[in-house]
């Protein structure tokens, strides 16, 4: 029995599409780390996972005795969030579940703890499950990637390293049959449009000539033959044609853009300005 399961899982919050038909396991022991942008759904995967919350439609099974330690929200308690989350994590190790789902667990710590927290994972013989942005922890700590984009779960074998570059392999084969489509469909509308062309000079009868002339002209039958092989080809180029279609453009991440108050403008100004600022989390 997997540890988790996951089976055909919708999910949307308010009207907007989180998970759509995500089916996905996870087996005993797996070491996954769940990636992807900000606001994606990382966090609700985890919490439905867990039971927190439940799906729309599908099925979510987990199957052992599990802990949750969740993202940190930063309070006004003296100790620091990084120490707030080793003692969080220290505490969840010691109590041996089978498995441990930890949401962003090193944004607060310094390379110090984040090298303590590695070394006690590769103790843990559970199931682990990281949520995180940090690709040298990840790289550290997981066999298994889960990218969560556009409501999917693509699961990649190895680290995130390993996770990059099968990607990029992917981003490359798909640039260049997107490229290599786009060459084909330029030669094939012309080829086309060479037929059709064609096709309408085979059956124009001369003016002034009697059908039954034309037809003696251009040799009995052989107008209809010729027309409607080039019917044909144009048909299967056609065919050809709406197959390379289907090669989708290769999806490209859009660079954030600052969307300006109608009527006031912000070229010749300043809307931010950063200097020489140091922010600081825990003592990193
Ligand atoms: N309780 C909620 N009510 C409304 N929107 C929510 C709620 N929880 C999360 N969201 C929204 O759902 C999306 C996914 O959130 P979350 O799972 O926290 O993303 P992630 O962990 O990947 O950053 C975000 O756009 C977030 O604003
Ligand atoms: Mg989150």
């Amino acid at each position: 029995m997997p540890a988790i399961t996951l089976n055909k899982v919708n999910y949307s919050i308010d009207g907007r599409d989180i998970l759509t038909q995500v089916t996905q396991q996870i087996k005993i022991g797996e070491r996954i780390g769940i990636i992807g942008a900000n606001g994606v759904g990382k966090t609700t995967l985890a919490h439905l996972m867990i039971g927190d919350l439940s799906a729309d439609s599908g099925e979510i099974a987990i199957n052992g005795r599990f802990i949750y330690v969740p993202q940190l929200v930063v309070d006004d308690s003296n100790r620091s969030g990084g120490e707030n989350m080793m003692q969080r994590i220290n505490e969840s190790l010691n109590n041996q579940p089978d498995i441990l789902v930890l949401d962003e667990p090193t944004a607060n710590l310094d390379m110090t703890h984040q090298n303590w927290l590695i070394k006690r994972l590769s103790h843990f013989y559970g199931t682990l499950i990281v949520i995180s942005h940090d690709s040298y922890f990840l790289n550290h700590t997981i066999q298994k990637i889960w990218a969560l984009h556009e409501q999917q779960v693509t699961a990649y074998n190895g680290n995130y390293h390993d996770y990059l570059v099968q990607r990029n392999l992917v981003n490359e084969t798909q640039n260049h049959l997107y490229h290599d489509a786009v060459n084909k469909k330029k030669q094939l509308q012309r080829a086309m449009d060479k037929v059709r062309t064609r096709e309408k000079q085979v059956t124009k009868r001369p003016k002034n000539i009697s059908p039954s002339d034309a037809r003696l002209i251009s040799g009995k039958g052989n107008a209809l033959k010729t027309q409607k092989k080039l019917g044909q080809n144009a048909k299967t180029m056609a065919r050809r044609f709406s197959e390379l279609e289907k090669i989708d453009k290769p999806h490209v991440t859009k660079p954030l853009k600052l969307q300006t108050v109608a009527g006031q403008n912000y070229k010749t100004r300043t809307i931010l300005k950063i200097t020489g600022e140091t922010v600081e989390a825990g003592n990193r």
